[in-house]
């Protein structure tokens, strides 16, 4: 078992709704989208959710001996509102989105598409295996004893070590793949085998937006929160000098 903090009522509460949320889960569209991945072969079946919510659900699944992970966007007015502006900006420029069905399907391929260039860059993410309309499959992070835990739920004895691991993996999104992710933050990254791995990528925007730099700080500044919070004081500034080099800003 991997060492997480203890169950809360809210936890219980949240498993008890999820009956629910399966049978209003998987609409007629993407059972198809699906049926089709498997068909292709990407995977053999799904096992059981691992986590859901309102705008979409990650499910385990095999894949002969091995598994993956399998997220599905819902298609609706609730996964749009999520998206941040300047991300569907980015996405606009891309591709004709015209509506929800034409939006969903291209940010799950952006999903897809910024895990191969976070990945190829070196950072820590699930490999993308596929996509097809809503549906993205990855790999699967974590063993026989379930998914590894969001790093807020993570039991870390090295915050020194993870304090070290976090600064590489964002110095390598911004330096190697000109990525900021966004939306980084404890929930958006596990904790396996001691390491950090990035999930939820796909509002990432290139390092030269011009939202880039304070989106940065932001993703930054909620990190040097979290190690502070958990008994490693580190300051926003500092976290930021050593991700080298400084943000290019336009005014230098
Ligand atoms: N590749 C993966 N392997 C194992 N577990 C995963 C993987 N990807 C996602 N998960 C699990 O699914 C959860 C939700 O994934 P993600 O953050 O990508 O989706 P989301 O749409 O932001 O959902 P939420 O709003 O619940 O965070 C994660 O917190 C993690 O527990
Ligand atoms: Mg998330």
């Amino acid at each position: 078992m991997y060492p997480t903090r203890p169950e809360r009522p809210q936890d219980r509460r949240k498993e008890a709704h999820q009956g629910k949320v399966l049978d209003e889960f998987f609409d007629h569209p993407t059972l198809l989208a699906i049926s089709r991945l498997i068909n292709q072969g990407y995977f053999d079946a799904i096992d059981h959710p691992i986590s859901t919510g309102k705008e979409g659900g990650v499910f385990r699944g095999t894949k002969g001996v091995r598994w993956v992970a399998i997220k599905v966007y819902r298609v609706g007015n609730a996964t749009f509102r999520r998206f941040p502006p300047y991300a569907l900006e980015e996405l606009r420029r891309e591709v004709s989105v015209r509506n929800l069905r034409t939006l969903i399907p291209a940010w799950t391929r952006r999903e897809h598409t910024i895990l191969g260039r976070l990945r190829a860059a070196g950072v820590r993410v699930p490999e993308p295996l596929g996509h097809f309309r809503n549906v993205l499959v990855m790999e699967y992070i974590g063993g026989p004893e379930g998914a590894a835990p969001r790093l807020k739920d993570a039991l870390v004895d090295d915050l020194p070590g993870l304090y070290d691991d976090l600064v590489e993996q964002i110095r390598k999104m911004w330096e190697i793949a000109r990525l900021v992710h966004g939306d980084l933050s404890p929930y958006n990254l596990l904790y396996h085998e001691g390491k950090v791995v990035t999930i939820d990528v796909a509002q990432a925007v290139s390092a030269e937006h011009p939202e880039a730099k304070r989106l940065l700080e932001r993703d930054v500044g909620h990190l040097a929160e979290f190690l502070t919070r958990e008994g490693l004081k580190v300051k926003t500034e500092e976290f930021l000098e050593r991700i080298h080099p400084p943000p290019k800003s336009t005014e230098e």
